[in-house]
């Protein structure tokens, strides 16, 4: 079984978006060819029926496979679900909770808190998805993020915490194009909130391990830019990131600004 990936900073999540096993294990195996190996932390999320043949399509790559959610159950009697250690059994190190398309389903914020608590008790690495909906002048969407955030994390220890990775998605951000996702000057104060009220939860130290990712039409057009100045470690990306080469672009074009400025988005 691959060890815990220490911080992942790129996750596809291909949420519904491939037909089948061969399809998938095929995008597994192009993203392996196009991303330079070791170069930066990349883990892919199939859908799980795909997670078989996409952990044997990346074998060795150092690339992590990730599932899109997990069972908040923990016993045995579930149909249709899916537990945390069954995932970690399957060779999964890092699972997408609490995504507002689940969210939009009916998963509630006590919902996301347990699940956050199972897949850590697996061993798994929980990348925690909050953002407001809607947003307007008034800045109300800063007491949204705040009370996602403090309800998510609210049965995680100090000890735990830097398991953690946030992905900050907002809504009306989600599945467009690079125009229309947010600002990296927007981005940077929702950036800097989730920080601030991590340390108030966790302590400074704890916190400053969590790294803080962005989720929202992102594309090789508008990442380095929300990388550099709107503050974020990674990117969550859906739509393009099942296509290889506009994800292995995604993730080549940050690791170029990275190597140039390094200090700045770690
Ligand atoms: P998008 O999706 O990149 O297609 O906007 C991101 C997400 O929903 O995680």
């Amino acid at each position: 079984m691959k060890s815990l990936p220490p911080r992942i900073l790129f996750v596809a999540n291909w949420k519904m978006y491939l037909d089948s096993p061969l399809q998938a294990a095929s995008l597994a195996r192009e993203l392996k060819r196009k991303l330079k190996k070791g170069a930066e932390r990349v883990a892919v999320c199939p859908p799980h029926p795909f997670l078989f043949p996409v952990a044997a399509a990346l074998g060795a790559s150092g690339i992590h496979l990730g599932a899109q959610d997990v069972s908040a159950f923990a016993d045995e009697k579930h149909t249709g679900e899916v537990s945390a250690r069954m995932l970690r059994q399957t060779g999964v190190s890092l699972v997408i909770i609490g995504h507002s398309e689940r969210r939009s389903q009916g998963e509630g914020e006590e919902q996301v808190a347990i699940k956050i608590e199972r897949a850590l008790a697996a061993g798994l690495a929980p990348l925690v998805c909050l953002g407001e909906e809607e947003r307007d002048q008034s800045g109300s969407h800063f007491a949204v993020i705040e009370r996602q955030l403090r309800s998510a994390v609210s049965r995680v220890s100090k000890r735990e915490a830097p398991r953690l990775a946030i992905a900050y998605e907002p809504v009306w951000a989600i599945g467009k194009s690079a125009e229309d996702a947010l600002s990296p000057a927007e981005l940077q104060e929702a950036v800097l909130f989730i920080r601030k009220t991590l340390a108030t939860l966790f302590g400074r130290a704890a916190a400053l391990k969590i790294p803080v990712l962005y989720g929202g039409s992102v594309e090789a057009a508008n990442a380095p830019e929300l990388l550099t100045e709107g503050g974020v470690a990674g990117f969550l990306v859906g739509r393009a990131s099942t296509d290889a080469g506009a994800f292995a672009r995604i993730v080549n074009a940050c690791a170029a600004v990275r190597s140039s400025a390094p200090s700045r988005s770690r």
